[in-house]
């Protein structure tokens, strides 16, 4: 060898460093989750959460205005109830259900995510009444509710089998074609725990491991995604996006259809906690979430998504 590789050239300096970026992060690629409460002008801090509200929806709208104008594409919606009851999960009055058309109404063209799932509504927390095959009879009516009222996307994420089917069925028989973004590989994952604060859906008793699927499996990721392809899911969550990668990166490379990632309550938290202590720079969000775009991921649903577009 007459001479070495020399890589530093393109390093020395931002502008340098800029020309040979791959990846770069744009406000398009992300989606806002959004937790909705019931009443009016409300706008409350969530303890686990820095940086994380319960909103009304009217209290919402200004927030989102602000956000649009920055280049918000899409938000994705959580719904939690005052009071448990799983009627509420496909009441036309329900509080996903309101909301979507003042959303809608505020910020024409931001696209209004859905998700679909009942743990927020059960006594238990859990995202199933026991039973499979009832469970997904519930989340269609849930989802039909939402895409009534409007939803641009349905997104379930239960874990239920053959939930994409049911809803698919039920859209097409009222002739909507919500399009379904599916949670198809979910884990069981220790990295939900702020989540489950914030949407007060921790189970009361036991796990979700009996539905959500196993941390060491990735072939079977594949197979749930491909199954929900099958059902008719037009495009697909891998959840979560850190610990996953590899299974974002799979995903990419073995279907046609988007694949999202989603940078759960706990990453976000990890992250923000070494910030806070001061053992590590705010720079450490940006390398989080350019990985989980480089790993393959084309849009990521993100608690930081106000201070990327902002
Ligand atoms: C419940 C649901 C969870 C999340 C989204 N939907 C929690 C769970 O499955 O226990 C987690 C999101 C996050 O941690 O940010 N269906």
């Amino acid at each position: 060898m007459s001479a070495f590789k020399r890589f530093r050239p393109r390093r020395v300096d931002e502008d340098t460093r800029d020309r040979y970026r791959e990846t770069r992060l744009q406000p398009a690629d992300f989606i806002l989750p959004l937790f909705l409460v019931e009443g009016r002008g409300i706008k409350q801090a969530i303890p686990s959460m820095p940086g994380v509200y319960h909103y009304s929806a009217d209290a919402l709208i200004p927030d989102l205005h602000h956000l649009r104008d920055k280049g918000l594409s899409a938000i994705l919606l959580f719904g939690v109830p005052e009071h448990k009851g799983l009627e509420q999960a496909w009441d036309d009055r329900g509080i996903v259900q309101q909301a979507i058309p003042q959303i809608r109404a505020a910020c024409p063209g931001l696209e209004i995510i859905t998700d679909v799932c009942l743990c927020s509504y059960t006594p238990d927390g859990h995202c199933h009444v026991g039973d499979n095959d009832s469970t997904i009879e519930i989340l269609a009516r849930v989802a039909l509710s939402h895409a009534r009222a409007g939803a641009d996307t349905v997104a379930p994420s239960d874990m239920m089998d053959g939930r994409v089917w049911a809803i698919r069925q039920a859209l097409d028989r009222e002739g909507l074609n919500t399009p379904i973004m599916s949670y198809a590989a979910k884990y069981a994952s220790s990295f939900y725990g702020p989540f489950r604060d914030a949407a007060d859906c921790a189970p009361s008793s036991g796990d979700r491991r009996g539905y959500q699927m196993d941390p060491p499996n990735g072939d079977e990721a594949m197979e749930e995604i491909a199954a929900d392809i099958e059902e008719g899911a037009a495009s697909v969550i891998i959840k979560p996006a850190l610990s996953y990668l590899d299974i974002i990166h799979r995903a990419r490379s073995a279907f046609k259809v988007p694949v999202v990632a989603y940078n759960v309550s706990g990453e976000y938290t990890m992250v923000n906690n070494m910030i806070k202590k001061g053992l590590a720079r705010e720079e450490m969000i940006e390398e989080v979430l350019v990985s989980i775009k480089r790993a393959g991921a084309q849009r990521i649903i993100s608690y930081w998504t106000p201070r990327i577009i902002g």
